[in-house]
């Protein structure tokens, strides 16, 4: 949701600033801008459409900076224009910002500074701060930077830079992302770790009300209220640059989608510890998987894998649960938090929420040291690699193995399940990557389904239990890159609604594992097949075949065919399915 970055060094600053918001583009898209100082005083420059679109206006060689801000917007106040996007500027173009986030308070803030007679050139949130820098400053653009921040209420990472300071460029957070990439001679500031692995390994990672001075050769971190300065630990990205690149593949989806396999292998390797944590989650009567998104039908499946062991549990969507569902959460309830980022606000909200009321909270996340780690009691990491295009894929398969796994310690740990058939899944769960790899030798049948279906106006997907989060992750990658509408329903309620929508070549996509609702499942088939729908049945001996597997882990491979098939059909719409409309990956606003 929005990326921003800042650069400071000896090498050409634009270059660098669009090469970084490229690899944070996934965060929004809809206009870009840069602000770099030269001996010439400012350049800034932004415009609508995507950062490459953006950087084709501009000849960076050109602007002969060294230091300088940039941003990549998916709009939240005010519809993505030129004058909207940011970098943002004072009255005077002395102090420029990119923010990330949301000022709650920026019409109180505006209508304040309007009164003093400044003059605003957005409908953004985010120029009240640069303006708010100016109104406050005398002597020291840092204190003008820090005095800022303590007016502001919301969410922000900002980076400000200054004409009357030009050696750096400050920077701040609060409950949106930031981290600085330390070079040699040079530093990175960045939302999120892809856009700096090309150029440093070592990162600062910034908490909740610090902000920070960074020059080419230094970086201090200090607290926003007293002004002191901090001692951060250096940490190292484990990620290498080739993962976040497309290597040959058309888009990221794609590739992330092949690499599936080895998302099932990762997760696996890192599941040490999971033992001693399913000991600890027995201590609770209740049991919440939270999370959003896609992350929201792994934790779905977790609570179907649960009651199918008798173990009380729930799934709600964050969004939920922080205005409702928290109203019930004591010391007795543990929260399994789902998230690829790590980074997803309802989600964090949804964390901090329920422990400020004594709840244990563990969490399930791909992104190292993302703010969810460290507000967790404890976290299972599913060690996907990074994931670039906006629709979760790979993450989604390590988010359910590391689940499976820790459901059914679990529920050996209460007595519901034999040691010796836990043995023989997890046994399974190792064959699991070479079964999806079959799936993904399919890829030209699959492709071709897509093709012949490309044109329909409508999709339903239905599943029992388990994989009724497989029918709701199947129907929800068809709306988000291909703009077509796709319903998930549990098999059993077709019957009450939908049905009446089924006519003669409406697709209806069946997941039907080969389990004891199998008869059920062809019931509801026939139900929907007399109608004359298209009906494509994913399993054993389905139209998108899937391999023999213990019904218990049928949502990890059964979900592999409806990535492809999704992706396909956005291809064949000539959608890119990196970048739907309006979305973005990382969700940091409410
Ligand atoms: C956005 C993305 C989804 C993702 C969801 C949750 O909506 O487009 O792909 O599933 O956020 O993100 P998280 O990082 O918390 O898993």
């Amino acid at each position: 949701m929005c990326g921003i970055a800042g650069y400071i060094g000896d090498r050409n600053a634009p270059e660098i600033l669009f090469d970084m918001l490229k690899r944070l583009e996934y965060r929004g898209y809809d206009s870009a801008g840069i602000a770099c100082i030269s001996d010439q005083g400012v350049t800034v420059f932004k415009d609508k459409g995507k950062v490459d679109e953006v950087r084709g206006k501009v000849d960076c060689e050109k602007i002969l900076s060294k230091t300088g801000i940039a941003h990549t917007r998916w709009a939240t106040h005010g519809e993505p224009s030129e004058y909207n996007a940011h970098p943002h500027s004072d009255c005077t173009g002395r102090f420029i910002v990119a923010h990330n986030g949301i000022i709650e308070n920026y019409k109180d803030l505006r209508a304040g500074l309007t009164g003093r007679g400044h003059k605003f050139e957005s409908e953004t949130d985010t120029e009240v701060i640069p303006h708010l820098i100016e109104e406050l400053y005398t002597e020291s653009f840092e204190a003008a930077f820090r005095e800022a921040l303590k007016k502001l209420r919301g969410s922000f990472a900002i980076v400000a830079i200054s004409t009357l300071e030009p050696d750096k460029i400050l920077i701040a957070r609060k409950d949106s992302p930031l981290i600085v990439g330390l070079g040699n001679g040079e530093n990175f500031i960045a939302s999120d770790t892809p856009a700096i692995l090309p150029n440093t390994k070592k990162i600062l990672i910034l908490d909740d009300f610090d902000y920070g001075v960074v020059t080419k050769n230094s970086v201090a971190i200090k607290d926003i209220q007293t002004g002191d300065e901090l001692k951060k630990k250096v940490q190292t990205i484990q990620w290498n640059i080739k993962q976040a690149e497309k290597e040959g593949y058309p888009h990221f989806m794609l590739k992330e989608i092949f690499e599936e396999p080895e998302a099932v292998k990762n997760a696996i390797k890192a599941l040490k510890g999971v033992e001693d944590i399913a000991k600890k989650l027995t201590r609770y009567k209740r049991i919440y998987f939270v999370a959003c998104g896609t992350a929201s039908y792994a934790g779905l499946m977790g609570k179907y894998l649960l009651e199918r062991f008798s173990i009380p549990s729930d799934a709600v969507s964050a969004s939920e649960f922080r205005y409702s569902t928290i109203n019930t959460i004591d010391s007795d309830c543990a929260i399994i938090a789902v998230s690829q980022s790590g980074e997803t606000a309802d989600t964090i909200a949804s964390v901090k929420k329920a422990k400020d009321k004594g709840a244990y909270i563990l969490s399930i996340v791909n992104v190292l040291g993302s703010t969810l780690t460290r507000i967790s009691d404890d976290n299972i990491y599913t060690y996907s690699g990074p994931e670039i295009a906006v629709a979760s894929t790979k993450a989604y398969l390590g988010q359910m193995t590391s689940i499976t796994v820790l459901g059914l310690y679990l529920a050996r740990e209460f007595g519901k399940i034999d040691g010796d058939y836990v043995n023989e899944i997890i046994d399974d769960i190792s064959n699991l990557p070479g079964k999806i790899q079959q799936i993904l030798s399919n890829e030209d049948e699959i492709k071709e389904l897509a093709r012949k279906l490309s044109d329909k106006d409508i999709f339903f997907y239905i599943g029992r239990r388990l994989n009724y989060p497989t029918a709701l992750e199947g129907a929800l990658k068809i709306k988000e890159i291909s703009y077509v509408h796709a319903e998930a329903y549990p098999a059993g309620e077709l019957k009450h609604g939908p049905l009446a929508l089924l006519e003669k070549g409406v697709p209806v996509v069946a997941i039907n594992p080969n389990d004891d609702l199998l008869e059920k499942m062809d019931s509801n088939i026939q139900e929907a097949r007399a109608r004359n729908a298209i009906i494509l049945v994913v399993g054993e001996n389905g139209d998108l075949k899937t391999p023999m597997i213990d019904p218990l882990l049928s949502p990890i491979l059964y979900v592999v065919p409806l990535h492809l098939f999704a992706y396909y059909i956005s291809v064949f719409k000539g959608l890119d399915p990196d970048k739907p409309r309006n979305l973005a990956k990382s969700v940091t606003v409410e």
